[in-house]
């Protein structure tokens, strides 16, 4: 979607992607090193759904995203829910993370990193993640079987369904799958197909 598009739902008072965490979010809670400072970066937040999941699980969450509105509707969620979370306005394809973080997390929002980008990004992200950390990433994948959305901005790019392992060659696979899902955001039935997976940092640097 285009920017001026999402200020304008983030700018009103419903949550458009909901307020209840999506299923990968736990996951990556769940594969979490075991220690009490957790520090999480949330890639793309939106509104704030599984940023405030996180920070509710005790992790020191840094919601980042490139439409503030949003940012603005995960700071109140997370007000509401009691807990506290730091947000960030910045483009995926030049942010530089300046904190250690345990959880990398990105759902829907990897397309908008262009593909002369992701390699150097990607290995960013890694190397800002302390031994011992994970990423849990959600990515559209072009499939001849599924035309791509109505609302699927130019501003987007799809990953081939193998390419995210091409990042992440040298960490362990936690979990990964990859599927086909009924989507009606913008008022018109279609399909997304995209890969979901979880990768572990070797606990000593190779
Ligand atoms: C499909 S939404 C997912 C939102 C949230 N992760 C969730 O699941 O509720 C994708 C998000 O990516 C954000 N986004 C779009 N372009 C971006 C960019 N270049 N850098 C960072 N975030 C971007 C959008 O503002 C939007 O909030």
């Amino acid at each position: 979607m285009e920017y001026e598009r999402l200020q304008e739902i983030y700018g009103r008072d419903e949550y458009y992607w909901g307020t209840e965490p999506n299923e990968l979010a736990k996951r990556a809670v769940e594969f979490a090193p075991e220690r009490d400072d957790l520090s999480a970066i949330d890639v793309g937040a939106g509104e704030g759904r599984d940023s405030v999941y996180m920070a509710e699980r005790g992790l020191d969450v840094l919601a980042v995203d490139v439409a503030p509105n949003g940012l603005e509707k995960a700071r109140r969620l997370a007000e509401e829910r009691g807990v506290a979370i730091d947000t960030e306005p910045a483009d995926v394809n030049d942010l530089q993370i300046d904190r250690p973080v345990d959880v990398f997390y990105s759902i829907g929002a990897v397309q908008y990193l262009r593909p002369e980008n992701r390699s150097a990004q990607f290995d960013h992200f890694k190397q800002q993640t302390r031994p011992g950390g994970v990423h849990a990433v959600f990515a559209f994948v072009d499939r001849e079987d599924v035309p791509p959305a109505p609302d699927w901005g130019e501003n987007e790019h799809f990953y081939d369904p193998t390419e995210l392992r091409t990042y992440y060659g040298d960490w362990e696979r936690l979990y990964r799958d990859e599927f086909v899902f009924d989507d009606d955001s913008g008022g018109e039935p279609h399909q997304h197909a995209a890969v979901e997976a979880v990768y572990r940092k070797p606990a000593e640097e190779l």
